[in-house]
């Protein structure tokens, strides 16, 4: 073991630290994590966690969603740059104003949200579980923040009338029909999965629409050997590493999020040393974002 490794290892222990880390995290951070997952996987593991440090391998919403989960522990984001651009562009007024545009609507902030836009919404929702979400909630009209692919996706497979604001990920829409296309021609056999995050035209000629955990569990399920891979390209690390005789193919090389990239195992070493950039949530915006996390996690 070389020595970064090593003393994350010893830091990590004499700390009493748990490093998570997102499926796009570098496959190196991702190698060092206690846990790696999607977004709703890391927020049960963060409700669980008995441990005193959290070290967030991934971008500020998800060391935010981790921070309202346990208010009594540290949560160490290792770069505070690693932001998403997608939780920005939503702000409270638009918020207030879709409210006041649709009083008999109930709001559902996709997990890719501020913390001060979920305190406004009646439940949060990631990619995994945002159809259940929209199905289980008790309301015929749906404010849906601020994924616009994530929520046509869920529009098509509901009868329910969605209001879906127009934000996206500028990562994902990256990700061309023509590519996959080209791609198909090339592997004939290969399963297309792809995350709700893409543009329409891709997720309608995918075989599967999934979370970056449901592409993982599907990859393992599936008897095929070939698999074309429609999201950030960190999860390739991970599809590999534990389907060795499986082939993975990213769409393009270009898919990759500069934010989850931020995190290094240099900054993780640096923020077991130091117990900083620590993430913190004014407490009565806190107490409100838990509830709609709370709703979200009780939704199986
Ligand atoms: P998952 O919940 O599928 O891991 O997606 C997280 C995300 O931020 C996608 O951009």
């Amino acid at each position: 073991m070389n020595d970064i490794l090593k003393e994350i290892k010893k830091l990590k222990e004499e700390k009493g630290a748990v490093i998570l880390a997102h499926n796009y995290q570098r496959g190196e951070v991702q190698d060092i994590a206690d846990f790696v997952g999607d977004s709703l996987e890391l927020s049960r593991c963060a409700a669980k966690t008995n441990a005193k440090v959290i070290i967030f391998c991934g971008v500020h919403f998800m060391a935010e969603v981790a921070k309202i989960l346990n208010p009594e522990k540290k949560v160490i984001l290792p770069d505070l740059k690693a932001g998403c651009p997608l939780a920005n562009m939503i702000k409270l007024e638009d918020l207030n104003k879709l409210k006041e545009e649709n009083p008999r609507a109930k709001v559902i902030c996709y997990i890719n949200t501020s913390a001060e836009i979920k305190a406004n919404s009646d439940i949060c929702c990631t990619s995994s579980n945002a159809l259940k979400v929209v199905e289980r909630i008790d309301a015929e009209e749906i404010i849906f923040i601020p994924d616009m692919n994530l929520g046509s996706f869920v529009s098509k497979n509901t009868k329910k009338k969605m209001i879906i604001w127009q934000g996206f990920c500028p990562t994902h829409i990256w990700i061309k029909k023509e590519d996959i296309l080209r791609l198909k021609e090339k592997y004939r056999d290969a399963i297309v999965m792809v995350h709700p995050e893409c543009l329409p035209d891709v997720v309608e000629i995918a075989d599967y629409v999934l979370s970056t955990g449901g592409m993982l569990k599907k990859a393992k399920e599936l008897e095929s050997k070939r698999f074309i891979i429609g999201t950030e390209n960190g999860i390739i690390h991970r599809l590999k590493k534990e389907n060795p005789s499986k082939e993975f193919y990213p769409v393009s090389n270009k898919i990759i999020c500069p934010n989850m990239k931020r995190i290094t195992l240099k900054k993780v070493l640096n923020s077991l040393k130091n117990l900083k950039p620590e993430i913190n949530v004014e407490e009565n915006i806190r107490i409100k974002a838990k509830v709609a996390i709370d709703k979200m996690l009780e939704v199986v």
